[in-house]
């Protein structure tokens, strides 16, 4: 049995120590807004965050996740209250099928931490490594381009 952080809460899971945290994510804690898509760090569906930075969970392993704070899409807000990135996200209607959007909202909450009005270009770079088979990114870099006025 090992201890993760997860969302503000401690919880014991039992699993192989090599399991990825995306896995463990979906399938011992029940955390489904964490995406599987290309398992290779390339296109950040399943993004989570780990001490605030924001880090892809297909490849971290279970035991190296056990020493992170982590947070998901789950824990950005306060209860039922979104976070402003979420808010601004789904105010704009901002995704298509939305498969991508969690690992987007995760990306973008970790920017809007760090700095409250980044330039377009700084959004940009930061969902660089995101990618959105639908093509929603125009809506999505124009909802945080608002939030960040
Ligand atoms: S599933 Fe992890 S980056 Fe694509
Ligand atoms: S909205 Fe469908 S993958 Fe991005």
């Amino acid at each position: 049995m090992t201890k993760l952080q997860l969302n503000g809460k401690t919880i014991a899971v039992e699993t192989t120590e090599t399991t990825p945290l995306a896995y463990v994510l979906r399938n011992e804690c029940g955390i489904k807004s964490v995406k599987l898509g290309c398992e290779a760090e390339q296109c950040g569906a399943c993004m989570v965050l780990a001490d605030d930075r924001p880090v892809p969970s297909c490849t971290l392993t279970f035991e190296e996740a056990a020493n992170y704070r982590l947070t998901t899409l789950e824990g950005l807000g306060k209860g039922e209250v979104l976070s402003q990135v979420q808010h601004a996200l789904l105010a704009s209607n901002a995704s298509q099928c939305g498969y991508c959007l969690s690992g987007i909202a995760i990306a973008a909450h970790a920017l809007f931490q760090s700095n409250a009005h980044p330039t377009r270009n700084d959004i940009v770079t930061a969902l660089d490594g995101h990618l959105c088979r639908c093509g929603a990114h125009p809506r999505v870099i124009r909802a945080l381009e608002q939030l960040a006025t």
